[in-house]
């Protein structure tokens, strides 16, 4: 299949763009860049053995988007083009409603204008909210979020599920991301997080390569058995193998399906601080802070469905996601350098 990655260049996109290609599908990617680089595509096209066809473009611009339509004959979207720190969503709520909702849009407008009927969209595990207990299974309703970032994560769902209501041709796919960590085992693409990491594991690589002093534990006092958080760390490219799986199925389904992508195994803070010094050899420098506004103290998938629907199982452990942090971080330590 020719598959539409938007915001291809990122993180999570620029991995399952080399997992399309080694598994023969064409893959076209449109990124502006924001939180990327250009360097990524070129790495793609090294690991995946092929070209990918881009454009530097805003998602949100319809004109644009349209002509990579007319020039392509897409049959399958995914959608990777959001803005993801949680933080600032809280700063700038607009920017991210605007962003997340109008490129969605945007896309399933021009969707329906080419006539491309599948649409694979990068959701969260935020979306079950804080009223749900884990493990989190899809039939669960969706529950309230601590911060825009993740209201536009339940909204989009929500829009893409009433288009595909009134639309029987349409094909959607949630998939619902855990906590993606891990880069390719090359170690010539990963997380290029711009200015001071709001994540872990970047954090974590970060302070162990030198660039940061230490790492901030943030808060020790949870009803967890060590007192930090647990969370359900997946590597990204088992993450990069459940996009093409689910490419692959919504060639012949209709309708939505949700899953989970998660191992649906928790690890606490202190679990991977730990894992990472085994895994490289490498102390990490870090203390107990306050708790962070908005972080559950756990949750973790209940991976079934996708097992079962799917036929995807994680195959890298957490070793190996700390192991290929270290390689990427190691042989990157400033990223693409951009
Ligand atoms: N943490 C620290 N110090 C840091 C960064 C994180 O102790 O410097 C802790 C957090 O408190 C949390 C754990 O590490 O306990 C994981 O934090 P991340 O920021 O890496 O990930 P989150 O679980 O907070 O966020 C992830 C995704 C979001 C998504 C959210 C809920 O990054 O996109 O899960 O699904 F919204």
């Amino acid at each position: 299949m020719k598959v539409l990655l938007a915001g291809g260049a990122g993180y999570i996109g620029s991995h399952t763009a080399v997992q399309l290609l080694r598994a023969g599908h064409e893959v076209v990617i449109v990124d502006d860049f924001s939180n990327s680089s250009p360097e990524a595509i070129r790495r793609v096209e090294e690991l995946g053995g092929k070209k990918v066809v881009s454009y530097e473009a805003d998602v949100k611009d319809k004109e644009k988007v349209r002509q990579i339509f007319r020039e392509n004959d897409i049959d399958c979207v995914i959608h990777f083009a959001g803005l993801k720190a949680v933080g600032e969503s809280v700063r700038l709520p607009l920017k991210y409603y605007r962003n997340n909702i109008d490129t969605t849009l945007t896309l399933l407008e021009c969707m329906e204008e080419a006539g491309c009927t599948r649409f694979v969209f990068s959701s969260s595990a935020t979306v079950y909210g804080e009223e749900n207990d884990p493990p989190y299974v899809e039939t669960m309703k969706r529950g309230s979020c601590s911060n825009p970032y993740g209201w536009t994560k339940v909204m989009m769902e929500e829009i893409l599920e009433d288009a595909a209501k009134a639309n029987p041709k349409l094909t959607v796919i949630l998939l619902r991301y855990f906590n993606p960590i891990g880069a390719h085992e090359s170690g010539r693409i990963g997380e290029d997080p711009q200015g001071i990491p709001n994540n872990l594991m970047p954090y974590i690589a970060q302070v162990a390569v030198g660039r940061r002093d230490h790492l901030t534990v943030f808060g020790g006092d949870y009803p967890t058995p060590d007192g930090t958080c647990l969370r359900d760390y997946i590597h990204v490219m088992d993450l990069a193998d459940g996009h093409v799986k689910a490419v692959e199925y919504a060639e012949n389904h209709r309708g939505v399906e949700i899953f989970n992508l998660g191992t649906g195994t928790p690890y606490s803070v202190l679990d991977i601080i730990k894992a990472f010094e085994s895994a490289t050899g490498v102390k990490v420098k870090y203390e107990i802070g306050p708790r962070r506004a908005g972080d559950l103290p756990k949750f973790w998938a209940d991976s079934a469905k996708a097992q079962k629907v799917l036929g995807w199982k994680t195959k890298r452990s957490l070793e190996d996601m700390c192991r290929d942090t270290w390689k990427w971080q190691k042989n990157n330590p400033m990223g693409y350098g951009k």
